[in-house]
């Protein structure tokens, strides 16, 4: 059947008065009230082991939301068992019944558990409540709506026939099952993950960060009341490594749908390599890694764009989307301009929970990242090569909170112009207005990673120039607007290099990986 492309899910605004204010602040209420006891979900059925790891909103440390129940070797291998089990009628069930449970699904969230979708995003990875609403109700429902869309699209492409000769392809399931590997900074990554190949007839290993469970649970709750059958997707908490060991070691391992660090990525694809031999076919390995976004204004940029690209795409979601703007290449005639702007509109974003939904700055996710990203504040503020020009502070008494930071740099090879730190922090470097063509040659040269980057030009010759040099510099390219926010359908989403395979999340060439082909003829 054919499924047109959708409409993409609108935007609900949050505005103050609004009656999705209102709904959403119960739904906020309602989950502090309570304690959650999270399951894994094994072949349908709901695990608890017992051995429970704690629940915390990022921005209140102190309030426990509620626990997972995490599993041992034994819950991974059940998992690979129950998908393995489910896999024969879920790959053979009609593709119009298939899409029906997630079209379903996309149903639910926008109009019964949207505010339960943001309120455990909001709560669970601290997001404010419009970051929340374009990820986890509009991203993740678009993915949905999209990916039936689009699968629809690949099944009609067929051969040509012949006289005497019919020919067709037939889009079979992976033989074996697919580990799903998903993030904290997008509840829409975390359930188009494993959702994207189970759509294409596949059976799905999946495991979420722990920093995303709260949400995570709420994406498995909801697509089994929309009619997925038991074992298509198997949620399970477990160590990373034990996970990946034992999927990697097991023959019926099909492929990877992963989002998360370049590091990690790297590592499982050479314990994918020394397996090998075990496998049936190939495996398909799909990753999107690190960043490092760069922004680049022009000496004819409008100030007021550039500034909005700078203060959005670096600090909306404390920096912790992938696609951030995290190093900025600003003019030396418009870099007075731009630093006071911008370390003004700094100055008008509020701080503190996701809860006031005056803020705009929220925690980032956990201790670790904290400590990370105040590591390389500090090292600037030691550093003659770096001066902190906005922000700085931070502090982890009541959550994780660091001021959205802006560091200018002296030498576009200084480490925060080219490491990942993956927190509000912004790097910039001033460079001569009019050896525009040398900086292009300095940004795709001193980051390793090519996920989004932006132009900012009124010169329609600069923004071809920079658009022609920097071609392999970024999977995702924005004119004169910040380099975040892609939109499924509009903008398919993913980069190249150290940023991973580029397999286009929300789109055809993201479904293809999950499909093997056949190519059937008959004569007669
Ligand atoms: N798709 C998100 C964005 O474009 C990042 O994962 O911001």
């Amino acid at each position: 059947f054919e499924y047109a492309a959708p409409a993409n899910e609108p935007v609900l605004s949050y505005a103050p008065g609004s009656p999705e204010r209102a709904a959403l602040k119960k739904q906020l209420a309602a989950f502090k009230a309570e304690v959650a006891d999270i399951p894994m979900y094994i072949g349908g059925k709901e695990v608890r082991t017992g051995n429970t790891v704690d629940l915390r909103p990022p921005h209140e440390i102190k309030h426990k939301l509620g626990h997972f129940h995490q599993g041992d070797a034994s819950h991974v291998k059940a998992a690979i068992a129950a998908a393995l089990e489910a896999r024969e009628k879920w790959a053979n069930m009609d593709w119009e019944q298939r899409a029906g449970i997630f079209l379903r699904a996309a149903d639910l969230i926008a109009t019964k558990y949207r505010f339960h979708m943001n309120g455990a995003t909001m709560l669970g990875q601290s997001k404010n409540a419009f970051q929340a609403e374009i990820d986890s109700a509009c991203e993740l429902i678009d993915f949905l709506r999209y990916n039936v869309h689009f699968l629809s699209e690949i099944y009609r492409q067929q051969p040509v026939s012949a006289p005497g000769i019919h020919n067709r392809m037939e889009y079979r399931p992976l033989e074996g099952f697919v580990l799903a590997v998903t993030p904290f900074n997008f509840s829409a990554i975390a359930g188009n993950l494993p959702t994207s190949a189970a759509m294409c007839g596949n059976v799905v290993v999946w495991k979420p960060a722990n920093t995303q469970v709260f949400a995570a649970n709420m994406i498995m709750k909801i697509l089994i009341e929309a009619g997925l059958p038991e074992g298509v997707i198997n949620l399970v908490y477990a160590g990373g490594p034990l996970i990946g060991d034992i999927c990697f070691a097991d023959p019926h391992f099909a492929g990877i749908h992963f989002t998360g660090s370049t590091g990690v990525f790297q590592t499982m694809w050479k314990t994918i390599g020394e397996n090998i031999h075990k496998y049936k076919s190939y495996p398909r390995i799909v990753g999107e890694t690190g960043g490092k976004d760069f922004v680049v204004i022009h000496k004819s940029a409008d100030v007021d764009i550039a500034v909005t690209a700078l203060a959005r795409g670096a600090f909306e979601y404390q920096g912790q989307k992938c696609s951030a703007a995290s190093r900025a290449y600003i003019p030396s005639n418009l870099a007075d301009e731009i630093k006071s702007k911008l370390v003004a509109e700094i100055n008008t974003m509020k701080m503190g929970t996701t809860e006031d939904f005056s803020n705009f700055i929220n925690a980032v996710i956990d201790e670790r990242s904290f400590d990370k990203i105040a590591q390389y504040i500090d090292n600037a503020k030691n550093d003659p090569k770096a001066k902190i020009i906005a922000g700085g502070n931070y502090n982890k008494t009541e959550g994780y909170f660091i001021e959205p930071t802006v560091i200018e740099a002296a030498d576009p090879r200084y480490v925060t112009m080219c490491e990942e730190i993956f927190g509000p922090v912004l790097t910039i470097y001033v460079y001569e207005a009019d050896k525009f063509e040398d900086l292009l040659t300095t940004v795709d040269t001193t980051s390793e990673y090519a996920l989004t980057g932006a132009i900012i030009a009124q010169d329609r010759y600069a923004v071809e120039l920079a658009t022609r040099r920097l071609v392999n510099s970024a999977g995702n390219f924005y004119i004169n607007d910040k380099p975040t926010g892609a939109v499924v359908g509009q903008q398919p989403f993913g980069g190249a290099r150290a940023s991973g395979t580029n397999d286009k999340a929300g789109s055809m060439l993201n479904l293809y990986r999950w499909l093997s082909a056949r190519s059937i003829k008959e004569t007669f």
